[in-house]
């Protein structure tokens, strides 16, 4: 096993204050809406879900759903001309609404972080990647640049790079995807957020490949009590990391639950479905032979 991550002592710049009661969520989404606010068009309708310190919920549905947005709109990065038309988003306890793009900025990458299903495009190809997470500690954390060397160089071993110091050094088209996806991993873990939104993040990458992601992701979640929202077209994806999963369809949420209860006795004929085209390739695996537990 290699090196783990723990959560210093210290709490980070969008965390209450030490003296307040701590929120009982890492986040929680109420009724959100996503569309255009000029045309008055919804995408995202009524979405509502509760992220507990350390727990994973996962969104599953068809490419189209609206999975993206939602994930937009919860980061603060929703693209033109799209808007939050209606309900919340509270990040630890804090309403979004009430941020100013300043605050945004400090909340991504220090509370709230994400990764998505390209990781090239996220890395600048002409700089060695390890010197990419580097400066994401200086600018984000004010680390002098040994620190931030030493660090980065850690976070590479905890996201399980073998030979840290021979991967630091490389550039973006040395390294395979999955090797550059945990990468941005050790990037956006950098910061220690309470949240990390992992948008497709293994859609790109072969099926070994992907389980090693997940893996990663569990144990970044059990060493550092990260809380996840996982989301993928893919059930099988959801069903290995989650306890609680929304199914999403034309941008609403048609089913949410338990993962074991979804799996096990969807409600709705779109879930029945995604269960049923799973059921060829592996998500028996997940769903074990006495209808119990799941992992
Ligand atoms: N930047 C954009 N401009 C215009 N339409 C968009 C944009 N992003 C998403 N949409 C539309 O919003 C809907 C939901 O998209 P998205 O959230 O990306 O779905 P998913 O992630 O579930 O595949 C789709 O119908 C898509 O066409
Ligand atoms: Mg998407």
């Amino acid at each position: 096993m290699t090196t783990t991550l723990t959560r210093p002592a210290t709490t980070s710049a969008g965390s209450p204050a030490p003296d307040q009661p701590a929120p009982t969520h890492a986040l929680s989404v109420r009724d959100l809406h996503v569309g255009d606010p000029s045309t008055g068009h919804d995408i995202v309708r009524g979405v509502s879900f509760d992220l507990p310190r350390g727990g994973v919920v996962g969104v599953v549905g068809e490419s189209g759903s609206g999975k993206t947005l939602t994930c937009r709109a919860v980061l603060g990065i929703l693209p033109e001309p799209f808007a939050v038309t209606g309900g919340s988003v509270e990040v630890v306890g804090r309403d979004t609404a009430t941020l100013t793009p300043r605050e945004w900025t400090g909340l991504r990458g220090s509370t709230i972080a994400a990764v998505f299903q390209d990781p090239a495009s996220y890395l600048n190809p002409s700089i060695p990647v390890g010197r990419q997470v580097a400066e994401v500690l200086r600018v984000k954390l004010g680390l002098r640049r040994r620190a931030a060397r030493e660090r980065s160089l850690e976070l590479l071993a905890a996201v399980q790079l073998r030979d840290p110091a021979r991967v630091w050094a490389q550039y973006p088209f040395e390294l395979s995807g999955g090797m550059l996806q945990r990468v941005l991993i050790a990037a956006a873990v950098a910061v220690e957020p309470q949240v990390l939104i992992a948008d497709e993040a293994t859609t790109a990458l072969d099926v070994t490949v992907q389980a090693e992601i997940l893996d990663l992701l569990a144990e970044l979640r059990a060493s550092t009590g990260l809380a996840l929202v996982v989301v993928s077209h893919d059930l099988a994806v959801v069903a290995q990391l989650c306890t609680e999963v929304l199914v999403m369809r034309d941008g609403e949420v048609v089913e949410q639950g338990p993962v074991s209860r979804v799996l096990h006795d969807p409600q709705h004929d779109y879930t029945r479905l995604l269960v049923r085209e799973h059921e060829q390739y592996g998500l028996e695996r997940f769903l074990g032979t006495d209808g119990g537990e799941l992992r």
